[in-house]
């Protein structure tokens, strides 16, 4: 497949570009920030080659647009400027990765191409790297009937709730990835302790409680998902100290692993489990404040939980729709 790259800029940019680079790759031509955008869903170029010469607000909104975004975050952006340190700064600024002179340097074109394609194939090993660990998640989840989509809606609940808290986007995206993690560390507990019906045994409780840790130590070599790692290893903590595996307190215990924390327990104890019948939404919502009552959780982190419960209607809200329990009722476990 040809290698395709987005240049952007007027046609006397998008000439002098070509006649540099001959035939050996596809140009994809554009001039304002909306065509870009549509060139960039289109072709998936491996190298973006941008105008910013006199400066030039099309060209920062594409490198801004280009940066901004997801999906095309990592593609880099050579870009163009005039001589000169402040011209310099306002292009790498706006989202440049390298910023040259003016007509281009025809070797160097070649050699960020070159450049550009060995990182893409870095960053797509990574991403599959990153893929089996996702798809050992829902290997775990597929161990216990009893919890089916419990992860994905946890992950959706924490980002509704760290919304309302005013957690940033990418704080927002770690929840979301950190609901499908945050139990994979599960694959190390014996099946048996984990569907167990009954009250765990003091030793079956301490092989359950060593989970949080598997998990931090299947995802720890990979770089992609170390910001993932506090919300995984300190899911089961507790504001008094109390919780496991490190006995954080107070402010030690960050924001987002308390509100990942919520939304597991609320979604573990609104859904039917081998060990207790579901709760209401309220009478999830109530769980948690006598919780909070105790030391262990934040009541105004509560309180976005039950918002976000309403907002994404997640938990049911009459008694009469909830099903007995299967078993005989254990515990109450929130793992
Ligand atoms: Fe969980
Ligand atoms: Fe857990």
């Amino acid at each position: 497949m040809a290698i395709s790259v987005l240049v952007a800029g007027d046609i006397a940019f998008r000439e002098a570009i070509a006649a540099a680079l001959g035939r050996e790759y596809t140009l994809v031509e554009t001039e304002s920030v909306t065509s870009a955008a549509d060139a960039l869903l289109a072709s998936k170029p491996a190298v973006a080659f941008v105008d910013l010469r006199g400066e030039s607000p099309a060209g920062s909104a594409i490198c801004r647009r280009i940066k901004g975004a997801a999906s095309t975050r990592l593609l880099p952006v050579v870009a163009f400027a005039e001589p000169g340190e402040d011209r310099t700064v306002a292009a790498l600024d706006d989202g440049a990765d390298h910023v040259l002179p003016f007509p281009p340097p025809r070797a160097e074109l070649h050699a960020r191409i070159r450049s550009a394609l060995r990182n893409r194939l870095a960053t797509e090993r990574l991403e599959d790297a990153s893929q089996v660990i996702f798809a050992l998640a829902n290997a775990v989840e597929a161990k216990d009937a009893y919890t089916e989509g419990h992860t994905e809606r946890v992950g959706a609940l924490a980002v509704e709730a760290g919304r309302l808290a005013g957690l940033d986007e990418e704080i927002c995206e770690a929840l979301r990835q950190g609901g499908v993690l945050h139990d994979i560390g599960k694959i190390g507990i014996p099946n048996e302790i984990i569907n167990k019906a009954g009250r765990l045994t003091d030793k079956e409780r301490i092989v359950m409680n060593k989970h949080p840790i598997i998990g931090e130590r299947i995802c720890e070599p990979l770089k992609s998902l170390r910001h993932l790692l506090p919300i995984i290893r300190w899911h089961h903590e507790r504001l008094d100290g109390s919780g496991y595996p490190d006995g954080l307190k107070g402010q030690q215990f960050p924001v987002p692993a308390q509100i990942l924390q919520l939304a597991d327990i609320y979604d573990a104890i609104t859904t039917d489990r081998p060990y207790h019948r579901a709760r209401t939404r309220a009478n999830a919502v109530e769980f948690l404040h006598g919780e909070a009552n105790k030391g262990w959780r934040d009541h105004e982190l509560v309180k976005l939980i039950g918002w976000a419960a309403d907002t994404l209607n997640l938990g049911r809200t009459r008694d009469e729709d909830i099903p007995p329990p299967p078993a005989p009722i254990g515990q109450w476990r929130t793992e």
